[in-house]
Formats: structure tokens, C-alpha cells, sequence
């Protein structure tokens, strides 16, 4: 049985969170109405045999407070993979909730964000990508994970930040369609001719509202007030952001990195999510600037994790077409495939 957490230890947990806002402030006000609500969620877990599954970006009381399992998207999938629970409730978005259904048809999957989207995944449907393979017909078709259910299954395989080059480069196809990120389409032509990889690579017009408005003009001025700082993105950011950042990396990448670095400050340019879990797990470093937030991801909150787990609405279920649910998980096998294969 898990030990119930009290208002006094979420709040010494949590009181250090600096970046992030009003929604990552911790009073202890705050910590004496979350705490109850923490523990009866995992009460709950234990008697439904249900796990927690939460990406970096969520708020830092379900990461520190609920959550079984806490990773990027790629670590999320082989949790929901490897996962012996009959409940799954993901809190994240919803294509990554999908994902876990298409990899556990038989388990109940749970969405407790009540914003279900995100701006790359809505900005394309399973038609578009049927009329694009009738227009390329010679092209193999990779798709972010950042995608539905539904562009899965019209799709050869499916990457993340994670694995994205490696994937891309093995493939035998010369012609690649990659959607829907176009600034990390962009990304992928530089890396393949900076490791001399012939592709001819078509993109798709989807971007993530979060990472494309980052200015490059900003990390010289940082750079200016802080020579020391090492500069940190996401793949999804534009290729005049990653050509000056010291290291580039998916969400659990960029946290191996700051570890792993003897350096001791950072300027980190993703959702605040990742900000506050690096001044929570490494104090030591220094953050500088500012973060932004996903309001996909922020609207996940305890109440809802709550109110899933104990009365769930209809609309909270992942259902999917077997049809779909079969061609979708192909796509998402041929990327364990090709991630087991370079092992
Ligand atoms: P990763 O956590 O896989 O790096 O992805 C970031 C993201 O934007 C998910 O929506
Ligand atoms: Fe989608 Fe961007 Fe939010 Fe990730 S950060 S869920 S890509 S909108």
C-alpha cells in the first residue's frame, strides 16, 4: 500500500518550482488541497489495478504525485507496451493515449485532459494522407507519433523526437513523405546531409505551436549575459534554433543531458514541464530564461485524473475501429522494429 503523502511533504516537494507560472506555484495553501486529492487517487489505482502513465509536460503535482510512469513519447509507448494493468489512464494528449490502446486493445485506456488535442496532430486527417499516397505512390510514409490513430494507419512507420534520424536514415526508400512536423522535416534534411544520407524528403505543413515561436535572436542575447550556458532543444523547434544549440534531444534525452553534463547552466528551450522537473531532480543546475507552456498538456489535472478513475464518461474511454486499431499498430511495430534492430 502506498503511504498517503501529507500537505507538509508535497509542499517541501514542490515549494522550489520557480519557472512555470501561477499554474506551477506552490503554496502551502495548494499543497493542503492537492495532498487529499493525490491520495485518493492512489488509493483508487491500487483497488482498480490501474497505472498512471504522464509525459514530462504535464503539472508537476501529477508527475510527483500520481504518476506511475513519467517519460517522453517513446518510453511512454513501451510502458503502455510492457504494462500488466488493466487500467491505463494517460495523462498527456490524446494521440499518445491512442497509442497505448492500439498497443493494449484489451485494456480500458483513460484521457483525462479535457483539451484533446495538439497543434501538430489536428493539423492533419487519415484522408490527407490517402490522397498524398495516391500522389506519391513511390514514397514510404513516416509519421511523427505526434499523430491519430487514424494517420497512423495510413502510414509505414512511426517515429519520435527520440528516434527520428535513425529511423529515417535506415529506411530502404529513397523518397520519403514525412509528416506532419514541418520544422522537424526541416531538421531531418540537415541531419541526413550532415551524415551524407541521400533521401528526398517531402514535408507536410504541421508545426508545434510551442516550439515554433522560439526566436533564434534570443540565444545570442542569452549567450551575451550568459557565456557559460549551454543551449538545449527539441527537435520540433526550427533548424536556425538547433543550428545554435549545444545539445538536441526528445524531452527524456535533453534530462540525460543536463545530468550527464559537467556543465551548470542551461537555457532550455521546450515546454515549462521539462523546466520544472530539471529544478526539481537537479537543483544544483542553473536554469536560465523562461519556458512555455502546452495548454494540451496543462489541462491535464488531478480533479480529472480523479473523476476518471472513479465515474469516467464515455467520451473519457479510448474506443477505435479494429480495422483502424490493427494498421496503426503496424506502424507503430515497425518503429520498435527498427529501434530493437540497431541494438
Ligand atoms: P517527446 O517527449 O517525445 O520529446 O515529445 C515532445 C512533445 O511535444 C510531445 O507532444
Ligand atoms: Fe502538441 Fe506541441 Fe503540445 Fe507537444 S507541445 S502536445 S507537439 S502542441
Amino acid at each position: 500500500m502506498i503511504t498517503p503523502i501529507t500537505a507538509q511533504l508535497l509542499f517541501d516537494k514542490l515549494k522550489d518550482i520557480k519557472i512555470g507560472g501561477q499554474i506551477c506555484l506552490f503554496t502551502e495553501e495548494k499543497c493542503c488541497e492537492l495532498a487529499p486529492v493525490i491520495n485518493e487517487i492512489n488509493a483508487l489505482k491500487a483497488e482498480k489495478n490501474a497505472v498512471i502513465l504522464a509525459h514530462t509536460y504535464v503539472s508537476p503535482e501529477i508527475i510527483f504525485g500520481v504518476a506511475d510512469f513519467v517519460g517522453d513519447s517513446y518510453a511512454l509507448s513501451v510502458d503502455a507496451k510492457n504494462t500488466s494493468a488493466d487500467v491505463i489512464v494517460f495523462s498527456a494528449v490524446k494521440f499518445m493515449a491512442e497509442t497505448a490502446k492500439i498497443l493494449n486493445p484489451d485494456k480500458d485506456v483513460l484521457v483525462p485532459s479535457t483539451l484533446n488535442g495538439c497543434s501538430l496532430a489536428d493539423s492533419i486527417t487519415g484522408e490527407h494522407v490517402r490522397k498524398l499516397r495516391t500522389q506519391y505512390p513511390d514514397f514510404a510514409f513516416v509519421c511523427y507519433i505526434n499523430t491519430t490513430a487514424d494517420v497512423k494507419a495510413e502510414c509505414d512507420v512511426c517515429v519520435t523526437s527520440s528516434n527520428v534520424y535513425d529511423i529515417v536514415e535506415r529506411i530502404p526508400n529513397q523518397n520519403i513523405y514525412f509528416l506532419p512536423d514541418k520544422l522537424m522535416g526541416q531538421n531531418i534534411i540537415v541531419e541526413m546531409k550532415r551524415r551524407g544520407v541521400q533521401k528526398n524528403i517531402l514535408l507536410w505543413d504541421g508545426t508545434c505551436y510551442v516550439h515554433e515561436e522560439y526566436d533564434p535572436e534570443l540565444i545570442h542575447y542569452m549567450r551575451l549575459e550568459h557565456p557559460d550556458v549551454k543551449v538545449v532543444s527539441h527537435p520540433e523547434c526550427s533548424p536556425a534554433i538547433l543550428k545554435q544549440s549545444d545539445y538536441v534531444g526528445s524531452t527524456s534525452q535533453m534530462i540525460d543531458y543536463v545530468k550527464n553534463t559537467s556543465a551548470n547552466q542551461f537555457f532550455i528551450l521546450t515546454e515549462c514541464g521539462l523546466t520544472t522537473r530539471l529544478q526539481l531532480e537537479f537543483p544544483e543546475k542553473k536554469l536560465v530564461g523562461s519556458c512555455t507552456m502546452c495548454k494540451y498538456m496543462k489541462s491535464n489535472t488531478l480533479y480529472d485524473i480523479l473523476r476518471v478513475l472513479k465515474s469516467p464518461n464515455p467520451e473519457d474511454h479510448i474506443v477505435l475501429n479494429p480495422d483502424l486499431q490493427t494498421k496503426a499498430r503496424h506502424c507503430i511495430e515497425q518503429m520498435f522494429a527498427y529501434t530493437a534492430a540497431k541494438k
